[in-house]
């Protein structure tokens, strides 16, 4: 393909090299004359030795040269890739400046193209900006139609992918957010090298992974950094610590952990966090992540509630009673908080739980309710089609095999809230009528 490169700052000047490497015939464009010139000679003040060599590969390759006109690289290129910087403003929102002014000269130019375009943006944006900012700013000024003149794209630089230039011949897999098949068909072709594996998916959910991608990194940087304080305070030698943690993949490095769903709670882990937060405090450590778990842990609950309560129905049957699928341990269970709640402010509350009943002697849940919990005890029922038949409003509280199904089960007009993921809905809107 022949592919226009807007802005040849780090991430252009990368992009533009790889694309080179990669067959395509690239002219990259920068407002900045000396940027624009260093580049299309190969000669650029960049530290590592290797992307060095790469961009000097494809300035001496023939395929790859620079120009000060946007409107002819445009009118030269079947794709633009769009790389300019998104900084931030002073009360940290992004500042789209640049990239406006990217869209507006792409739409002009546009506007005397017979042929169909391709725009992807490589900027970090976040969701919605591509479609319900950049895409009408290209459209008003070419007069064009977005999914009908031109593609548009969302291709985010996430970390280990050949924009990073991590490892190019190995690169995670290529993330493409497409406005429709043709656009992401386009788009598959300027990544289409032996070892890159592209993901396909919608316009938002790409630009929201880049953010994912960054705020991971700074929540994991920052707990690393918060336990090696601890540790420290302690004598305790925290590299040690933080490598023994990471051999256990199945539970502190396991993606099981990494879906969105319910509050954590049982008889652990606010328990265990509670202490180490108190024992920070006695030592003068500061851990400021570590607290915010538990506060935004409490959120969850009080989400949930919000959640039942913007219905305006009175009955509720909640599917799933462990704090998570499997479990007999209720302690601190985030489901009886919510029952409680929702009891306490006049709801009729019913609640889905397999086992009850049948092992009443020893099963370890109905002693913990038998003993602590009869109020909740009494809102129990071991028939699914009971509470769904009964139930106005249906939360599914956790990822037990029952629930699996059971938007298929909903009959009439009876709202689903699934707070575990488990059918795909989506709980931070407002619930569904199914
Ligand atoms: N630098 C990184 O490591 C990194 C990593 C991931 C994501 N990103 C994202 O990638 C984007 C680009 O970042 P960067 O670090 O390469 O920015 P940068 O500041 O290094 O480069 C941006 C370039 O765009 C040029 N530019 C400005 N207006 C232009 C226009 N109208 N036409 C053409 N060029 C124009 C500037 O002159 C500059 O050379 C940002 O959204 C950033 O958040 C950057």
């Amino acid at each position: 393909m022949r592919v226009s490169v807007f802005g040849l700052g780090h991430v252009g000047l990368l992009s533009a090299a790889c694309l080179t490497r990669a067959g395509h015939t690239v002219i990259g464009t920068d407002p900045e004359p000396q940027r624009a010139a260093l580049a299309g000679i190969g000669r650029f003040l960049l530290l590592d030795p290797g992307l060095k060599r790469l961009i000097t590969e494809a300035a001496s390759s023939g395929r790859f040269r620079t120009t000060l006109d946007p409107r002819s690289a445009v009118l030269e290129s079947d794709a633009t890739l769009i790389c300019v910087a998104t900084p931030s403003n002073a009360n940290g929102s992004l500042n789209l400046r640049d990239l406006d002014a990217v869209c507006i000269q792409i739409g002009t130019a546009l506007a005397v193209k017979k042929d169909y375009h391709l725009v992807v943006v490589h900027s970090a944006v976040l969701p919605g900006t591509v479609e319900g900012r950049l895409t009408l700013l290209i459209e008003q000024h070419s007069d064009r139609q977005a999914g009908h003149h031109f593609g548009v794209c969302m291709n985010p630089v996430l970390s280990g992918d050949w924009s990073e230039g991590q490892d190019l011949d190995n690169p995670n897999p290529i993330v493409i957010g497409e406005l429709d098949t043709r656009s992401g068909d386009s788009a598959q072709q300027l990544y289409k090298t032996p070892n890159t594996t592209v993901v396909r998916t919608s316009i938002q959910t790409a630009e929201m992974l880049n953010y994912v991608s960054k705020a991971f990194h700074a929540v994991r940087v920052t707990f690393a950094n918060e336990i090696g304080d601890l540790c420290a305070a302690h004598g305790i030698d925290g590299h040690n610590v933080m490598e023994h943690s990471c051999l256990d993949q199945r539970s502190n490095l396991s993606p099981a952990y990494l879906r969105p769903g319910f509050a954590f709670d049982g008889p652990c882990y606010p328990k265990d966090l509670r202490a180490l937060v108190y024992r920070a405090k006695e030592q003068d450590v500061d851990c400021p992540l570590l607290s915010a778990a538990l506060l935004s842990n409490q959120k969850q609950v009080s989400h949930a509630i919000e959640l039942v309560e913007r219905t305006h129905r009175s009955r509720i049957g909640i599917l799933g009673f462990d704090f998570k699928a499997g479990s007999t341990d209720i302690r601190e269970n985030p489901i009886v908080r919510l029952a409680e709640t929702l009891v306490g402010k006049g709801y009729e509350v019913r609640i889905f739980h397999e086992n009850v009943g049948e092992t009443r002697q020893d099963d370890t849940t109905s002693f913990f309710l038998d003993s602590g919990l009869p109020h909740i005890a009494k809102l129990l029922s071991p028939s699914l089609e009971e509470v769904l038949g009964e139930s106005e409003v249906v939360v599914i509280a956790n990822g037990e095999n029952a629930a699996r199904n059971v938007s298929d089960l909903l009959l009439g007009d009876r709202i689903l809230i699934d707070l575990a993921g488990v059918s795909r809905e989506v709980p931070t809107s407002l619930p569904k009528h199914l």
